[in-house]
């Protein structure tokens, strides 16, 4: 079995971090390397912890015209990351060259392109939201119509909601790669995630990878805490 697991790396330093992932690297099929760590480590966080022998998960959300984001995607993919995230409101064009980039950058670095993730509507958007940039305000429309605009695009995976997994297996072809946070286990105390699956709940309504942090990373034993989640998956 493919290890699902991507672990957030949400912590303050590069040192933390690196530390984490020597731990975890061999019970994790990834590290998510955020805003937070990335403006603070650099890519030599993300050398590093690929020294590891882990997969990176360069979660940045590029959102720009079609060429700065096709050039930043450029730069991931010689980075050597194995998923990166665009946002999909940026257009279908701005998609298609995320996509290209990543492909023949790969191909000139003789390496796999990266899995190039859509994010659709951020969980922090309502419906009054949407309205007042002027989008769709039904949040479960906009994120089909945006899921359906990427395929189109040639992007091969979303992030999406736990609870959009269902639906959008409904709508995509299979092939497209779901990747869901807002991952809980039910034995961690409460935070600011409210809807929420457990890992095997999230993989059996089709998700492909589940991104976890806190369950993870604040747990007194990271590495066992790991391993416990991958059992419930076996
Ligand atoms: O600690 P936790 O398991 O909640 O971490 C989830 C990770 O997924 C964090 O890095 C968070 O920013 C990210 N995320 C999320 N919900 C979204 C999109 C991303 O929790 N809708």
């Amino acid at each position: 079995m493919r290890n699902p697991i991507i672990v957030a790396l949400d912590v303050p330093t590069a040192e933390k971090a690196l530390q984490l992932a020597e731990q975890l690297a061999p019970v994790v099929g990834a590290f998510k390397i955020g805003k937070e760590l990335f403006v603070s480590g650099g890519p030599e966080i993300v050398r590093k912890i690929r020294a590891t022998g882990a997969s990176v998960f360069l979660d940045l959300k590029f959102h720009d015209i079609p060429n700065t984001v096709a050039k930043a995607v450029a730069a991931a993919t010689r980075l050597d990351v194995q998923m990166l995230t665009i946002h999909c409101s940026g257009g279908s064009e701005m998609m298609r060259a995320a996509e290209k980039a990543a492909q023949e950058t790969a191909l000139q670095s003789g390496r796999n392109a990266p899995l190039v993730l859509g994010v659709t509507v951020l969980t922090s958007f309502d419906s009054n939201g949407l309205s007042e940039i002027g989008a769709e305000a039904n949040v479960g429309k906009q994120v089909e119509r945006l899921a359906q605009l990427s395929v189109r695009s040639g992007i091969r995976g979303l992030v999406c909601s736990p609870l959009e997994i269902a639906d959008l297996r409904q709508l995509l072809p299979k092939e497209i790669q779901l990747v869901t946070p807002g991952i809980r286990t039910g034995a961690e105390k409460a935070d600011d995630q409210k809807r929420t699956l457990t890992p095997r709940e999230a993989m059996d309504a089709g998700a492909s990878w589940l991104v976890i942090g806190r369950p993870i990373y604040a747990a007194e034993n990271p590495r066992a805490a790991a391993e416990l989640i991958l059992k419930t998956l076996e």
